[in-house]
Order: structure tokens, then sequence, then C-alpha cells
């Protein structure tokens, strides 16, 4: 059990996003190690089909448990959404639920929005969860696929992103929701301009606050949390380290990464 407790937690996303996933994690778990997977080589996942985000997810799952990762943590709502099976044989957590989970407490109205990617949102996985959970809650999920470059291009208050913003969420706008989940990566980064966008009349649920949460308590629940009073280390692996990607990270990181290596696939 001891050497279960040092094991570090795998984290994957299709790219640089899930280090929101990662660096919450962090925050919330000061003391775990962890193996943080970025698949930039095939990024994006949003716009892919089932099969091939489930393809890509085995194959990263399978990396991590190459690095004797104790828990795995999918960052990526896509592939938390298109692709979790329990057939493997150790502890996976998605975004999904835990992010389900905190709007379902946040709501009093039983109105509910969900953001995401196009695969997350042609999926409904927010909305099975959710009425899994409370059958009477309503849920309006929208598609907002032009947020994840906007994001990657720094664009958090630039004009462009409002005008988005607008674009997109105004329909939602109209509606009477009192929760909105960020069920995507990057868009945490949006928090501030969605927060101003609905006047400050919605909860804005962070799927990363929540998941970090849940990881969290997984660990204690299964006695397998980190035991040691020591700052955990992030290691990075990436499929591809293009010429201007640290620029990129350090939007997501706030600092270069300690560790960075190029992993290659089976
Ligand atoms: N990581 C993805 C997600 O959270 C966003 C980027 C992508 O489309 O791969 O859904």
């Amino acid at each position: 059990m001891k050497n279960k407790k040092m094991a570090p937690i795998g984290v994957f996303d299709s790219g640089v996003g899930g280090l929101t996933v990662a660096r919450e994690i962090s925050r919330q778990l000061p003391y775990e190690n962890i193996v943080y997977f970025g698949d930039t080589a095939r990024v994006p996942y949003g716009s892919k089909s089932q099969n091939t985000i489930i393809r890509f997810s085995e194959q990263i799952i399978r990396f991590l448990r190459t690095k004797q990762v104790k828990a795995i943590v999918i960052a990526c709502n896509t592939a938390s959404a298109l692709a979790v099976k329990d057939e493997f044989d150790l502890p996976i957590i998605g975004v999904v639920i835990p992010g389900a989970r905190a709007a379902v407490e946040a709501t009093t109205n039983g109105k509910v929005g969900v953001v995401g990617t196009e695969a997350t949102v042609q999926s409904g996985m927010y909305t099975k969860v959710i009425q899994g959970m409370n059958p009477k809650i309503e849920v309006i999920e929208k598609a907002c696929p032009l947020f994840v470059p906007l994001v990657e291009e720094g664009f958090k208050e630039h004009i462009v992103t409002r005008e988005i913003i607008e674009y997109y969420l105004e329909s939602m706008r109209n509606t009477d929701i009192d929760a909105m989940i960020l069920g995507c990566t990057h868009y945490p980064l949006f928090r501030e301009a969605l927060e101003r966008y609905f006047e400050g009349g919605v909860k804005i649920i962070d799927s990363a606050e929540a998941c970090a949460e849940s990881a969290r308590a997984f660990l204690d629940e299964n006695s397998i949390a980190a035991s040691l009073a020591k700052t955990g280390n992030v290691r990075y692996y990436f499929t591809d380290l293009p010429s201007d990607f640290n620029g990129g990270l350090r939007r997501f990181l706030g600092s270069a990464p300690s560790y960075m290596e190029k992993a290659q696939l089976e």
C-alpha cells in the first residue's frame, strides 16, 4: 500500500488544455506526483469521431500504465464524455461526472447550461449524467468550437472573443439557466469573460475544479493519497513539441515546465 501511495496520478488530455485540470489537482493535492500526457500531435479531439477518440484514449491509458500510475484522470472533457469505459484494471476519474454533480448541487431553478466541444455536446453525456442524478433538471447544451483556438491564441479579453461569446451564447442567455458547466479544458480561461457576459446571474462551474475534488475524495476514501508531506512534481509528456510550444504552455501553466519529454505511442 505504501508504494501505491507514492505512485503518481496520470492525467491526460488531447493537448495542453488539460493543464487546467493538472494545475487544480496540484493545488488541491500538493503532495501528489503527476504524470501529464498531452496528445499535441493529434489535437483537437473535439471534432473527431467517437471511434477515433476511444482508440486514442486507450493508447494513452496504456502509455500511462507503463508509468505505474495509481489512478488516471481524464482531463479532456471530450475523451471523458465519449471514451470512459470500465474495462481498465485501474481507477479512472473523468471530468464529466464531477462537473455534472457540481451543477446539480448549484442549480436552484433546475436549469443548467453546458458548453463544450462539438463531440462532447453531440454525445449528450452531460445531459445524461445530470438527468441520471436528477431527471427534473433541464439541460441546454451548446458547442462552442471556436473557444479552443481563441484560448490558445491568448485572446482572453479580445473584442473577437466577446463577439464569439455573443454569437454562441446569446440564445443561452435568453433562457433562465442559473448554472453553467464549462465542459471543456480550455474554457476556465474564459471564466471571467463568461461571468461578465451573464452579468453574474449564472453560477459558472469549472469542471477542472470539480474533477480535482473528486480525485482528492477518491484517494482519501481508498487510502492511497501521497503519504509524504513533500511537494509533488509533474512530469510532462507530449506527442509533439512544436517550435512555439512554450508560449502556449505558459498560458496554461504560468511558467515553463520542469520536466518535458516527447512521448511515443505504440
Ligand atoms: N481537451 C478538449 C476538451 O476538453 C478540448 C480540445 C480538443 O478539442 O481536443 O474537450
